[in-house]
């Protein structure tokens, strides 16, 4: 049967939130019997699942689009499908109608489910598809998923954002917040456990906000606990946290639940309280600092990681001076760090004094030159300690180095055999560098 399946490639640019619709749209071409495949030229379906963040993740789609229509000359059969984030948006719904005739199948981010039907159609019709839902209606359940290890997974909690931070396109582009019944969840993580799984990553744009959308209400730090009962899970993560809603019942759930692993992505965007009160993010420097006091004083060994945007229109050399004492005083342990890209159809995208490219950049390299020590002396500390470590995978270049994770989210390599893979082992760290840890296995 195999050798007779058609053939599918999916790219996925973006958050994890797109990682895992890919794997659910895998999941689904795996149940009509498509098996995946690396060659675009053998492939009769390529799915590219976009992302509208900043500006240069929509352009890259563009250009491997550009791509496509050489493939598609030499094998007409193929079926081109795009979707994610950038196809919410009827501004470049037109562009691709318009430029990229070649496209056969556009649909959203709400109806992933449709794929069945709109690749059985498209073999019926000549005209490109296009399915695109303003909103999500009900949380389809039951999706089947196919994941990239078995070992570990991500588990949604919920569905979009109601926070509305005025730079940013993702309440446009995966509607109102909505959370996953905590039945469904728990039916879905014991099923991964009695699969083998081991960890997982629960994703919403706000986990602290789970459950405000529920008929019985239940919190985040609930769902946490109930999560901690399963059997066979080891690890549980969870990303992404808006510190406005992260609580102190939240606070003590990591403490107390030991699956709860020991990290906290907790984006801070901006030092300045007049930018963070134009970025409508609900907080003041002052809060989020005495959060993170608090945090760490809860949770000595918690690692604490953090998303920052820099330029932000208006964002003056003082504004940015706020950001650069938030990460010397939060010390964080690593940081995405972000360039403001206008967004349209967003708040920021109409405000004045929008700031230079050539200031950005500048700011962008003094924060990395604030941020880097310090992630450095952060893995110092790991020197010399014993570290459980989830291994992922063996190094691209050498077959004997092993790498994986620690409980706090940070990576280590290390000499093994390849049967370790998906295994909880304990690594003495020997070496550290800014982004990674080195040890010795020291046992199996
Ligand atoms: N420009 C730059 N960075 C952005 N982010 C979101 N929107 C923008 C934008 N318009 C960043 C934020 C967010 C992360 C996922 O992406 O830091 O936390
Ligand atoms: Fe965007 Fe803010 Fe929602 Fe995060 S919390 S997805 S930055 S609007």
């Amino acid at each position: 049967m195999i050798n007779g399946s058609k053939k599918y490639i999916i790219t996925t640019w973006g958050c994890q939130m797109n990682e895992h619709d890919s794997e659910k749209m895998s999941g689904i071409l795996e149940t009509l019997g498509y098996i995946s495949t690396d060659i675009k030229e053998e492939a009769d379906l390529i799915i590219f699942n976009t992302c509208l963040v900043r500006e240069n993740a929509e352009l890259k789609v563009y250009g491997n689009l550009g791509e496509l229509k050489a493939l598609k000359r030499h094998n007409p059969d193929l079926i081109i499908a795009i979707c994610g984030c950038m196809m919410q948006k009827k501004e470049i719904r037109d562009i691709i109608k318009e430029k990229y005739k070649f496209v056969d199948i556009i649909f959203g981010t709400h109806n992933i489910h449709k794929l069945p039907e709109l690749i059985a159609n498209h073999n019926q019709h000549t005209r490109m598809i296009i399915d695109v839902w303003e909103d999500a209606g009900n949380i389809v359940e039951g999706m089947p998923a196919k994941r990239k290890y078995g070992f570990k997974a991500f588990v949604n909690i919920m569905y979009g954002c109601n926070n509305f931070c005025s730079y940013c396109i993702v309440p446009y582009t995966r509607g109102r917040e909505k959370s996953r019944e905590p039945e469904d969840i728990l039916s879905e993580i014991r099923e991964l456990a009695n699969e083998g799984c081991k960890e997982i990553t629960l994703l919403g744009q706000n986990v602290n906000s789970y459950g405000k959308t529920l008929t019985s209400k239940m919190s985040f730090a609930q769902l946490l606990y109930l999560i901690n009962e399963i059997e066979g899970i080891e690890r549980i993560r969870f990303m992404t946290s808006h510190p406005k809603d992260l609580s102190d019942e939240l606070i003590y759930t990591i403490r107390d639940c030991h699956k709860v692993c020991e990290h906290i992505h907790l984006p801070f965007q901006a030092g300045s309280n007049r930018i963070l009160k134009h970025m409508n993010r609900k907080y003041t420097k002052e809060q989020y600092l005495d959060l993170v006091k608090k945090i760490k004083s809860e949770i000595p060994n918690i690692s604490l990681t953090t998303d920052i945007i820099v330029g932000f229109p208006g964002e003056t050399e003082e504004d940015f001076m706020d950001t650069i004492d938030v990460v010397k005083k939060s010390e964080f342990d690593s940081a995405f760090t972000f360039i403001y890209s206008i967004r349209e159809g967003t708040p920021a995208a109409n405000m004045e004094n929008q700031i230079p490219e050539d200031i950005k950049h500048r700011r962008l390299k003094t924060l990395l030159d604030t941020l880097n020590p310090i992630s450095h002396d952060k893995n110092l500390q790991y020197l010399n300690t014993i570290q459980e470590v989830l291994v992922e995978e063996t190094s691209k270049t050498d077959s004997t180095v092993l790498s994986g994770r620690t409980r706090t989210s940070k990576l280590v390599h290390f000499k093994g055999d390849k049967d370790l893979i998906g295994k909880i082992v304990k690594v003495k760290i020997d070496n550290t560098k800014t982004w990674t840890l080195e040890g010795m296995l020291i046992d199996g």
